[in-house]
């Protein structure tokens, strides 16, 4: 069974369904939450399914190992980015080479890149005009966002869709396909 260590910094989402999965799917279990922010909704869902949290500190998640020893005493054999807003830091990826996944709402390598994470990737997307929008599963690298893409899937957009809509619509893609990929990815 693989230990799966969440990082995120937002409301959680993706993490409830991630964590729902993999009490129904053992291959894996979600063994942290680490978020870059105390007030993080995330983090009461955790609290709620009894999995530990890391709160992370700025200058020590930047500076040498950072929190790779704490990770690594953990066990912690996969990391799951879900909504994380941090850019990872060097010493971090090397320790976890092929181990970290990120999800992107957006097809990447489109609309990827610094500030654009959430709404403002959807506005990014609508105010460009494309027919279609979707999530990007990829691994990270030492780039940003250009890590190799494990799996797409898309969405239509309409006259019709604005910010709220078309998060909907990708929020939906990203709670049916990220746990069945995590899955995957750490069976293999
Ligand atoms: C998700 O839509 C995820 O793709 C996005 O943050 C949201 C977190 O939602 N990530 C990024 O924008 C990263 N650049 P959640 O807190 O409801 O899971």
């Amino acid at each position: 069974m693989k230990k799966l260590a969440i990082f995120a910094s937002g409301t959680g989402t993706n993490t409830a369904k991630i964590i729902e999965h993999f009490k129904e799917n053992k291959t894996s279990i979600v063994a942290l939450v680490v978020s870059n922010k105390s007030s993080a909704g995330v983090l009461k869902i955790a609290e709620v399914n009894h999995i530990p949290t890391l709160i992370l500190q700025k200058e020590i998640f930047f500076q040498g190992n950072g929190y790779v020893n704490e990770l690594k005493s953990a066990g912690i054999d996969i990391i799951v980015l879900a909504g994380f807003l941090w850019q990872l830091p060097v010493s971090l990826i090397r320790a976890f080479p092929k181990k970290i996944i990120n999800i992107h709402p957006a097809l990447l390598p489109k609309f990827g890149g610094k500030g654009m994470y959430g709404n403002h990737v959807h506005e990014a997307v609508l105010a460009s005009g494309e027919k279609e929008s979707g999530i990007s599963i990829h691994f990270v690298d030492e780039q940003y966002d250009r890590g190799q893409i494990i799996m797409q899937a898309k969405c239509s957009i309409n006259k019709n869709d604005d910010v709220h809509s078309l998060a909907n619509k990708i929020h939906q893609l990203e709670h049916r396909h990220f746990s069945p990929t995590i899955e995957v990815f750490s069976t293999l």
